[in-house]
């Protein structure tokens, strides 16, 4: 799993740098009795990063959404995956995360496509193997998606956790419609904010070269909308029984107020499963 532990600066800037908060909240999380999340090579991966990561706890980032997120994610594509026949995931963004491990023997093949920089920083951390694969590149680039496509036997399972946010809706529409062209049968599971969660959120951000742009309305319903072959095959609302279950105990009282009274909040925060008609 882990083939390199020495000490190295990641050299990241703009987007790829905030995949520094995920990987600080779940390396946080490990020196709890419960993790929400199960991730102790975060905490390894931490130690090497030459980096002041005292500036997310400075700016008050809060590390349990990033972990409740990365559990609620986990749950919905470990359950996709569980009732489908085995297939080939491709993540896109996924940073120095370490889903693979926890869901990958549900999988026939993962690939991971990020930027060339934070795949040259992933490697050093994971090896990779038959049936795991890195691409360096964008994942709108063009050549991935031909390169891909002969290769899988059945439609894959995409998955884009914290990602999304860094685009335009323009670019977002086009991306799943290509998707849908290239790779019909296809489905992807992302995680996206209401409009007024994403000015809060721009207002927490704690790195300055990366402003999130992207937000989706109420029950994703913008993405059918963009075209009837997209389909919401599930839509978890921030606080959503049975998913948010489990964690509701780490929530603050206001949270679990607002959560359960205030209907609007529920759309605050949204995990998507998008079907891609064939
Ligand atoms: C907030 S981080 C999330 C990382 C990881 N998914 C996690 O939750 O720990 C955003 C990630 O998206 C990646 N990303 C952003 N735009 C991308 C693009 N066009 N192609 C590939 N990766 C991209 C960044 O490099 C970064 O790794």
């Amino acid at each position: 799993m882990a083939v390199d532990f020495d000490r190295i600066r990641p050299n990241l800037d703009g987007v790829p740098e905030t995949l520094l908060i995920p990987l600080w909240a779940r390396a946080q999380e490990q020196s709890r009795p419960d993790p929400l999340i199960i991730d102790p090579v975060s905490e390894q991966i931490v130690e090497a990063l030459d980096y002041d990561f005292s500036r997310f706890t400075k700016k008050n980032v809060d590390a349990e959404n990033f972990c409740i997120r990365s559990r609620v994610m986990d749950s919905l594509v470990g359950s996709i995956l569980r009732d489908s026949s085995p297939r080939t995931v491709v993540e896109f963004g996924p940073g120095l995360d370490t889903r693979f491990h926890r869901l990958g023997h549900l999988s026939k093949r993962w690939i991971e496509i990020d930027f060339a920089e934070v795949i040259a920083l992933r490697e050093r951390f994971f090896q990779t193997d038959a049936c795991r694969q890195m691409i360096s590149g964008s994942m709108l680039d063009q050549t991935w998606m031909d390169e891909l496509r002969g290769t899988m036997e059945e439609p894959p399972l995409f998955i884009a956790e914290g990602v999304f946010y860094f685009f335009s809706r323009d670019q977002i529409r086009d991306f799943l419609g290509r998707l849908k062209t290239e790779f019909p049968g296809s489905s992807i599971v992302f995680d996206a904010v209401s409009a007024l969660y994403l000015k809060l959120s721009n207002l927490q951000h704690p790195l300055a070269n990366s402003r999130l742009e992207f937000a989706l309305s109420p029950q994703a319903a913008d993405i059918p909308g963009w075209d009837p072959e997209m389909t919401i095959s599930n839509y978890i609302g921030f606080g959503d029984s049975p998913w948010y279950d489990d964690v509701m105990h780490r929530f603050s009282w206001w949270k679990r107020y607002a959560v359960r009274l205030l209907r609007p909040a529920r759309h605050a925060f949204m995990v998507v499963h998008t079907e891609f008609l064939n």
